[in-house]
């Protein structure tokens, strides 16, 4: 890949979530692969943001299957309601946790995270097709600016969920 990354030091951190925008629409576009693009879009945000754990768990009913991450080992299969995860899928919301020890029901994979964010991704019919995890060895990392940032990521993920077996189900 000739694109280089952009730097988590930018002061602006909308700024950097738009810019990373374009770069995985850029490394992105003629890939058809559903997984090649989510390794790649967890790569460049993990390269960009150097968070604990990032990576996708993707709709296989009755539950979540892990998918493309960077980070520590992970549990592979999470139940729909169960854990950060579950919780944003049954609820088709993101999900933002200051302190992962203070939710009810939270799954443990690595005992680093403090806090946590969890993205819906949606086809267009509106069903839930995945989720975007994000764990942070930091408590409150994560800001209604993160929030904006992957929402914009996973609504521009929506047309390659169309496509995907994960939307059939
Ligand atoms: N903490 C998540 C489980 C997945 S890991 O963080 C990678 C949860 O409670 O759903």
């Amino acid at each position: 890949m000739s694109q280089q990354l952009l730097s988590s030091t930018h002061s602006d951190k909308s700024a950097i979530y738009a810019q990373l925008l374009a770069q995985i629409e850029a490394l992105s576009s003629g890939e058809p692969d559903l997984i090649a693009v989510l390794a790649n879009i967890s790569a460049a945000l993990k390269m960009t943001f150097d968070w604990l754990w990032v990576g996708f768990y993707l709709v296989q009913p009755p539950e979540l299957v892990l998918g493309p991450f960077q980070g520590p080992l992970a549990c592979t299969r999470i139940a729909y309601g169960k854990g950060v995860c579950g919780s944003a899928w049954q609820q088709a919301r993101t999900l933002r946790v200051d302190d992962v020890a203070a939710f009810p029901g939270h799954i443990v994979c690595s005992s680093l995270a403090r806090s946590e964010i969890v993205v819906p991704l949606f086809n267009s019919a509106g069903q839930v097709c995945g989720v975007l995890d994000v764990d942070a060895d930091t408590l409150g990392h994560f800001d209604p600016v993160d929030a904006a940032g992957l929402e914009a990521l996973a609504a521009r993920l929506r047309p390659r969920f169309d496509r995907s077996p994960a939307s059939a189900l």
